[in-house]
């Protein structure tokens, strides 16, 4: 496997290290000698938890991250999908530096500046129960209408949507970067009745996006909230494209009968973009955003109404704000081990697709003020995440193309199936592990699977049976299944396994594979809400004040998720989240 080494890697900055060999070898000792302390800090005392001014600083001098991405190197994280995030996410001032692309990849050898700083204790060292009774008997340090948790998708929208309808919003995220786990959405938003679908002439309906998802969640979602996604999906789209959204391109994802997942065109992932979009309207807007903000606490007065959170900040400890209305827009926990380990003993230990974000908390801090769950224990094992690896092979090269084959090369199950199916029926497979395999023709038209060859992830040959011989697939057994499955496309019917659709033959060389096993993706069950986005107590009655929206929450996607459906959740179920803050806020004054 042809494995791009970062070791290549040289950033502009990385000079800097040898001159700061003099210093305490980390990057604030370096800048010191320039100019003192005020090289990074407006008052070094008082640094907001958001390193707001510390971070302009650092693109005072050395530029945009544009303008640092080297176009020589293969890979560089300054030009990622991460987008434009902190600087001081990976460049710490006073401590080890930290590269935030390895909790997902494992690029070996990036030497990075000022990298034999003394390493620091962690400022999160998790719940801080005396701490926070203290803020709390100290009282609200600031208010506000509406406070926002969570920085993904979700968040933004209804932070957006809140300050829209005239609340003043503050959104919280505990990263020292905002995306949380939408950043890395690679697939699209499900839409009916768009201007798109009209353009590519597809045929849909609110019904038949309604019967998919029910059928995709095996009838165990809340209907009511799937008839709002289904009828709000176009609204949706219209709206991000009110902010600056490209989502232009079409396709089908697994157990939609029509093309309805809508993305970027000219291949982009969805994620990155609308977060970049979000990101910039949610600025314009006046969203007070901060970041390294962690809500450790819903507050709530003797009627269990909402009175504010308390927040973790890196810098300034814990702080109370107040406020009428609280979103909840943390995401799933699809990253937290134990609650996976608790909720779903039989996923115990599998690798996961999800952001480190995904951990869970927002389900801690409602189910401590006695917020109900929905469907608590269905999670979603996506079936192909990048064997070995976090990185999600997206459903997008099944539904462009490719075929998935086992470890012999024999096909075992339709490619277009929910996803639930098609993990187990890659689990049921001896080594629980399989291919996916496509053409040149695939690898032209999908711009994600370049990315995945940048990454090193894809085998590469110049026949079927050379193909066979990289991987360790029976060279007959995979030249069958290919001419197979090219007489199907030919024909326009799939023997085998009735797959609905095969947009490409597998035909021209040089042909692909890459290797794919079932990883944690979508964590179905969360807080119960009903359709105004309020979360419901455990006698199903709103909790005053308190919504929620995305990942979080439970009932929209039943026993499980279909690909394009948690992108517009977010959208749609953020947006009434936002606004039935705002409204709840400003009328309860
Ligand atoms: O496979 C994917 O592209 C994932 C999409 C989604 O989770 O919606």
């Amino acid at each position: 496997m042809k494995v791009k080494c970062l070791s290549v890697i040289i950033f502009s900055m990385l000079t800097f290290s040898s001159l700061a060999a003099d210093n305490k070898n980390d990057l604030a000792s370096f800048h010191k000698s320039m100019n003192g302390c005020k090289t990074c800090h407006a008052l070094p005392n008082k640094v907001s938890d958001s390193e707001t001014f510390e971070n302009k600083q650092c693109k005072s001098c050395h530029g945009d991250y544009e303008k640092l991405a080297n176009p020589k190197l293969e890979i560089d994280p300054h030009s990622s999908h991460l987008g434009d995030i902190n600087c001081t996410s990976c460049h710490k001032g006073h401590e080890q530096p930290k590269l935030y692309c390895n909790e997902c990849h494992s690029f070996k050898g990036l030497d990075m500046p000022f990298n034999k700083a003394k390493s620091k204790e962690p400022w999160d060292k998790g719940w801080d129960n005396e701490a926070i009774n203290k803020a709390i008997a100290a009282g609200p340090k600031e208010t506000t209408d509406v406070i926002v948790v969570g920085a993904g998708s979700a968040g933004f929208n209804a932070a957006i949507a809140a300050k829209k309808a005239g609340a003043n919003v503050i959104l919280l995220d505990k990263a020292p970067f905002s995306g949380g786990n939408s950043m890395l959405a690679a697939g699209g938003y499900n839409a009916v009745g768009t201007v798109q679908q009209k353009d590519h002439k597809v045929d849909d309906k609110i019904e038949w996006f309604v019967e998919d998802t029910m059928k995709g969640g095996r009838y165990a979602n809340d209907p009511k909230l799937v008839q709002i996604l289904a009828e709000q999906s176009a609204d949706g789209i219209k709206w991000l494209e009110s902010l600056g959204a490209n989502m232009d391109d079409l396709k089908r994802s697994g157990g939609a009968r029509v093309d309805r997942t809508h993305r970027p065109s000219g291949g982009l992932s969805v994620g990155p973009h609308i977060i970049d979009v979000l990101r910039k309207a949610s600025d314009k807007e006046g969203v007070d955003t901060r970041l390294n903000s962690k809500v450790v606490k819903l507050v709530v007065d003797e009627d269990q109404n909402i009175v504010g959170v308390v927040i973790h900040g890196k810098h300034s400890g814990h702080y109370m704000v107040a406020a009428k209305s609280v979103v909840l827009a943390t995401g799933g926990y699809g990253f937290n081990k134990e609650m996976v380990a608790f909720y779903r003993p039989t996923f115990k230990g599998m690798t996961s697709s999800n952001n480190i974000t995904s951990t869970g908390d927002g389900i801690e801090l409602a189910k401590a003020i006695g917020a109900s769950m929905t469907d608590i224990d269905w999670i979603q094992a996506h079936p192909t995440v990048g064997k070995d690896s976090r990185i999600l092979i997206s459903e997008t090269v099944r539904g462009v193309g490719a075929i998935m084959v086992n470890k012999d090369g024999n096909r075992f199950i339709s490619e277009l199936t929910t996803r639930d199916k098609a993990s187990d029926a890659i689990l049921k497979q001896p080594e629980q592990y399989a291919w996916l395999v496509f053409d040149n023709e695939l690898y032209k038209k999908a711009k994600m699977v370049q990315g995945y060859d940048h990454l090193g992830m894809l085998e590469k040959a110049n026949t079927i049976s050379e193909l066979a011989k990289i991987t360790g697939m029976k060279e007959s057994a995979l030249e069958n299944t290919a001419s197979n499955y090219n007489r199907y496309f030919k024909q326009g019917k799939d023997e085998e396994f009735a797959r609905e659709q095969m947009p490409l033959p597998l035909a021209k060389a040089p042909f692909y594979a890459v290797k794919v096993a079932p990883g944690i993706h979508h964590t179905m069950g969360g807080v119960a809400i009903d359709t105004k986005a309020e979360v419901l107590d455990i006698q199903s009655k709103p909790l005053i004040g308190l919504f929620a929206a995305g990942e979080v929450t439970g009932g929209v996607h039943g026993y499980n998720r279909l690909g394009g459906n948690a992108v517009a959740d977010t959208v749609i179920f953020g947006k009434i989240a936002g606004a039935n803050a705002a409204k709840h806020a400003l009328n309860t004054k």
